[in-house]
């Protein structure tokens, strides 16, 4: 059997009061549009057609995908007319047609539908307690005879709370011949895709429907409160997922995941943590209260303290990390590394048992092992114009309050006294010490006040 998809989305989005197409605005960092996509793939169809229309190249260069069948409507006349814009597409056995703004929409769903679809057409639809606003179901019996839009209901119709979702399943070749029938005689003045039901009951094709199994699946948003409504559920399924997985969430309710977070056993998450793209955390991992961590991978018995911000980095073993430490980029650890607090570090290697405690800027470097940087040291990594690197090899010890001026090379089990600024390379086991000698004045008087 082969799938067409046809996503919907050349709505401005006029409620969402933003300069954005609203297919455009983010759940869980990334676009609606995105999500319904990402679910359309996994279905596997032939083709997938996206029917743009507000801001249409916006939306195209967002996406960004070769693969996709872009279709443009320029006047948004109804779903019925956006979806006569990607006949030219359809050249499978079945078409399915979803809402680039209803982005939680599940595989599961969409392959009973689908396989509902075998009838001629399928609906998906769900009972909705306050069913304001939607198309309503009708039945005659079991069997399903129409679907009325709100507007253009009667009284007793608007009571009904069996509600069309909008997405809906159908052999192409039906649906070719029902939307050329379209007329746009109704209350909205619009070609409502709706409309279809009827010929299929005129057509005597039975019209079948798979119920939802979960009202988040189904939501459409339009405006900024339906999107923040839709970002807590889906964030409550995802913190719901780990806790089955055996993650320990110190608060359901405060952890946010924004891509994809992988756990091992016995991992521990406190309140307020937000874990953005693809994070992997090894057993025993402990994430204290208000992390942000991006793109990272953290391996077994590692604690990140409070308040720490972690970046495209890699973190070892039994290490120990912040509070209040920054990685960016390429930061990489290996095992039993502590890196304490107001820490930034960029871009370097740390190896086995070192540490850097307290309030240093370590960019561009190399440490061995067994290495001890002391409070408040700084690697010179820039020269204005270039980057240059720090190497400290193995068992060296800084002083606290050095800068080291890359390029630079402290050699290994050598010891940097605190308070030197280090220009030039130094041989292994020596003491390199940069200040001026101390004196102490006797008889020292201290200024007195003028009159
Ligand atoms: C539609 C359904 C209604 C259903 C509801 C579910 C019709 C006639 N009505 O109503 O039965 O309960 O969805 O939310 O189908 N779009 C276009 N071009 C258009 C019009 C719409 O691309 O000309 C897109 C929108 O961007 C949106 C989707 O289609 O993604 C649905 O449009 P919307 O206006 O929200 O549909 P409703 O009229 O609310
Ligand atoms: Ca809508």
């Amino acid at each position: 059997m082969s799938l067409n998809i046809v996503i919907l989305a050349a709505g401005k989005g006029t409620r969402m009061h933003s300069n954005l197409p609203k297919v455009l605005q983010l759940l869980a960092k990334k676009s609606l549009i995105q999500h319904v996509l990402d679910t359309s793939k996994s279905l596997k169809p032939s083709a997938i057609t996206i029917v743009t229309g507000y801001k249409s190249d916006l939306i195209k260069s967002t996406i960004l995908d070769d693969s996709i069948l872009w279709r443009f409507q320029g006047e948004q006349l109804g779903t019925g007319h956006a979806v006569q814009q990607a006949i030219p597409d359809l050249d499978s056995d079945k078409t399915l047609i979803l809402y680039g703004d209803v982005p939680l929409i599940k595989k599961s769903d969409l392959q009973e539908l689908v396989k509902n679809a075998d009838s001629g057409l399928a609906l998906m639809t769900f009972v909705k307690e306050s069913p304001q606003g939607y198309g309503r179901i009708i039945r005659n019996g079991s069997k399903i005879i129409a679907i009325v839009e709100e507007k253009d209901s009667t009284d007793e119709q608007k009571k009904i709370t069996e509600i069309n979702t909008g997405i809906m399943a159908i052999k192409t070749s039906n649906l070719i011949s029902w939307l050329g029938k379209l007329t746009n005689k109704n209350s909205q003045k619009e070609f409502y895709l709706t409309d279809i039901v009827k010929f299929a009951v005129e057509d005597g094709v039975s019209v079948s429907s798979h119920a939802a199994r979960n009202e988040l699946s189904i939501i459409g948003v339009n405006s900024k409160k339906e999107l923040a409504f839709i970002e807590r559920g889906l964030q409550m399924n995802k913190a719901e997922a780990l806790l089955e997985e055996g993650v320990t969430l110190m608060d359901l309710n405060r952890i946010d995941i924004r891509g994809e977070l992988k756990c091992g056993k016995d991992v521990t998450i406190d309140v307020g943590c937000i874990f953005e793209g693809t994070v992997s955390l090894a057993d025993n991992v402990y994430v204290k209260p208000y992390c942000f961590i991006k793109d990272c991978d953290v391996k077994e018995n590692t604690t990140i303290e409070a308040y720490s911000h972690i970046d495209s980095s890699k973190v070892g073993a039994s290490s120990r990390i912040g509070p209040y430490a920054r990685f960016r980029p390429g930061t990489v650890l290996k095992n039993n590394v502590h890196i304490g607090n107001f820490l930034e570090v960029k871009n370097s290697d740390i190896a086995e048992n070192s540490k850097v405690n307290h309030l240093s800027y370590i960019g561009d470097s190399d440490l061995g092992k067994n290495v001890n940087v002391g409070a408040g040291t700084i690697t010179c990594n820039y020269d204005g114009v270039n980057k240059h690197r720090t190497i400290i090899e193995d068992e060296v010890f800084i002083g606290s309050n050095s800068q080291l001026v890359a390029p630079v090379k402290i050699g290994k089990g050598s010891t940097v006294g605190a308070g030197s600024t280090i220009t030039k390379d130094i041989p292994e086991k020596q003491l390199s010490i940069s200040r001026s000698k101390q004196i102490n004045i006797k008889g020292w008087k201290k200024p007195s006040k003028k009159k």
